[in-house]
């Protein structure tokens, strides 16, 4: 099996750390270690750009000369998809979903300062009718004379799915060379590509470990389905690697429970959590995202799902944008 051509643009291997500090103030029953692909890079911080640097690769092979991709106005593909193209020298095409706000903050004005256009639509244009969007702008730009790579929300297809599974490859190669044998790693879903990647990653590099997803939108079915259409979207592109990725609806382990009154929406317990990781390991997580995700974990090792003693290690998958839009909730903070 082999992987497509990538183009080098994050800061990689990510670094593997230990939260000492976090568990002696939680007091918890596990040792906690944390991957920072928060620590990508600067602008390209996250899991996006592990996809996106295949997703470039293929551009630049097959001659495209503009990205179009969609989210939500804080979306951090979106501002990574805008951050690579510009490094590149490609233009950039931004779908947002809501009304255009009255200033830029957070990832939005990251995405404006790096030049990429944005169309406003509606939630409901969004949610029903992205593909067709997607092929109106395909149309536009073509006229225009640009030719157009489609990156669905979040990168979360066939191709960005091996940033992920070269990441697990990363990941077990971290944790021998550290003799550490890790029992749990937890990471957030928020369209399902990266947990796609870590499954099919552990079947390749035989990474034994228990991977769990928490969801930060939708809920546990959605994701097994959506999961599951990715990857058979993967077995038919990349029939190579078949043999890996063989997953059933059973394999794919999502917490659900955790996403609290809706998607971007945060929770006071989430911010509690946000706050103490900062303090104590000087580690920001995200609103939407990280923060969500790593107080579920901990509320499953508090209640006990994690059995004591184990090793568990969380993905920071980034987004750190997110949280200066959402600066009242730290009102507090003084
Ligand atoms: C910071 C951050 N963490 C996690 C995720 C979830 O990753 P995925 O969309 O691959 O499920 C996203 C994007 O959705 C993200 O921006």
């Amino acid at each position: 099996m082999e992987f497509p051509r990538k183009i080098n643009i994050a800061f990689l291997p990510t670094q593997i750390e230990r939260l000492d500090r976090f568990v002696k103030y939680m007091d918890l029953p596990v040792d906690l270690y944390i991957k920072r692909d928060d620590e990508t890079g600067l602008y390209a911080t996250g899991n996006k750009i592990r996809k996106l640097e295949y997703i470039l690769g293929y551009a630049l092979e097959h001659g495209y000369d503009t990205l179009v991709t969609c989210g939500g106005i804080q979306s951090n593909h979106a501002r990574t998809t805008s951050y690579v193209a510009t490094k590149m020298g490609l233009e950039s095409y931004l779908i947002l979903k809501g009304d255009a706000p009255s200033f830029p903050d957070g990832n939005y004005l990251l995405d404006k300062l790096f030049g990429s256009r944005v169309e406003w639509v509606t939630e409901k244009e969004y949610e029903e009718n992205i593909e067709g969007i997607f092929d109106r702008v395909r149309k536009k730009l073509e006229k225009e004379g640009r030719k157009a790579l489609i990156i669905p929300e979040g990168a979360s297809y066939a191709l960005g799915v091996f940033g992920y599974i070269e990441a697990t490859k990363e990941l077990k190669e971290q944790l021998q060379n550290m003799n550490i044998k890790v029992n749990y790693v937890f990471s957030s879903v928020g369209s399902g590509g990266t947990l796609t990647g870590f499954l099919i990653g552990q079947r390749t590099f035989s990474l034994d470990t228990k991977m769990y997803g928490i969801n930060v939108c939708d809920d546990k079915g959605f994701f097994q389905n959506k999961i599951l259409d990715i990857v058979s979207q993967f077995r038919e592109f990349y029939p190579d690697w078949r043999k890996w990725s063989y997953i059933s609806k059973e394999d794919i382990d999502i917490i659900d429970g955790y996403v609290g009154e809706g998607y971007g929406i945060p929770y006071k317990e989430e911010i509690e959590m946000i706050k103490i990781l900062a303090k104590t390991e000087a580690i920001i997580l995200d609103p939407t995202y990280t923060g969500k995700a790593f107080y579920g974990m901990i509320n499953e090792i508090k209640e006990g799902t994690i059995e004591a003693g184990s090793k568990v290690l969380f993905i920071h998958t980034g987004g750190i944008y997110g949280i200066f839009p959402q600066k009242a909730q730290f009102m507090d903070l003084r």
